[in-house]
């Protein structure tokens, strides 16, 4: 109680004021002071960007690419943030997601994002018929500009593919292999496939089982079946598997 009044006679001597005027203008002060702080960031706001700023982006590792056609750069765009941010120039493709602020979206470069911008780069222009890789008709110092920018980007990015016009991946050749062996097995596995006559010969309908021997000769010493013609088969099956064997070896030298 003591304190309290001690207090009371301290703020006209302190400030000039009287008790109540000085209780009124600080209440206020502090009523402004959260007025005006809550306009610009919530406490809970506050309290997550204090959070994300402890936990700095890191990108992912860069991932080479290869061979890109430029509609499958587009979807490097940023617009899906699982993918990485990728940005060519003169048909080199950068990484650039270190730079999340400057090509994500929202950024300032973000229109040159998930495409060859050298033209744009080169003319230093934001104009959208400029995001292109075509520079036909550019002046030396339009193309020495480029120059700069690309020693820019491959001193600062990684380079993860560059763009072609029509994708020819090793992958594609392999596949395409692939079905060429299959669609064109030799001669004589090609009549085992297609031939039932062993099938007919043992006067048997074709059955699962059968199949299994076409194509699996380790179920025919399982069954330990007795059929007439067998051996025969088990043959033309080990022919069958040399013959996938074959296949297998293309794959793997085409790799
Ligand atoms: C008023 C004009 C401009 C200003 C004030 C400006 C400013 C900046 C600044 C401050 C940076 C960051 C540099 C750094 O930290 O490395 C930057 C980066 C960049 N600027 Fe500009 N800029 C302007 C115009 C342009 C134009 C016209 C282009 C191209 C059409 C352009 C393309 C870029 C690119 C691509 C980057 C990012 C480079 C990187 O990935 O490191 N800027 N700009």
């Amino acid at each position: 109680m003591a304190f309290y009044t001690e207090l009371l006679q301290a703020i006209p001597d302190y400030t000039g004021l009287s008790p109540a005027a000085f209780f009124t203008i600080l209440g206020l002060m502090i009523a402004v002071y959260h007025l005006v702080s809550g306009m610009f960031v919530g406490p809970d706001d506050h309290r997550k960007q204090t959070a994300a700023e402890m936990q700095p982006y890191v990108p992912p590792e860069p991932v080479q690419m290869g061979d890109v056609t430029e509609e499958e750069l587009s979807a490097y765009d940023g617009s899906d943030p699982k993918k990485p941010l990728l940005m060519a120039i003169k048909g080199q493709i950068y990484d650039v997601s270190m730079s999340r602020m400057f090509y994500g979206p929202g950024g300032p470069y973000a229109l040159f994002a998930g495409k060859d911008a050298s033209r744009a780069l080169a003319l230093m222009s934001f104009e959208r018929k400029d995001l292109t890789g075509n520079i036909e008709g550019l002046s030396p110092y339009e193309l020495e500009t480029l120059r700069d920018w690309e020693l820019k980007f491959m001193e600062k990015y990684v380079k993860v593919g560059q763009i072609v016009k029509e994708k020819t991946s090793s992958e594609d050749t392999v596949n395409s292999e692939k079905t060429r062996g299959i669609e064109e097995p030799s001669k004589e596995t090609e009549n085992i496939i297609t031939d039932s006559g062993i099938i007919h010969e043992n006067g048997e309908e074709p059955s699962k089982e059968t199949e299994n021997i076409i194509t699996d000769s380790s179920i025919i010493h399982e069954n330990g079946e007795k059929i007439e013609g067998i051996e025969e088969s088990k043959k033309e099956t080990e022919n069958i598997s040399k013959d996938l064997g074959k296949i297998d070896e293309a794959e793997v030298g085409k790799i």
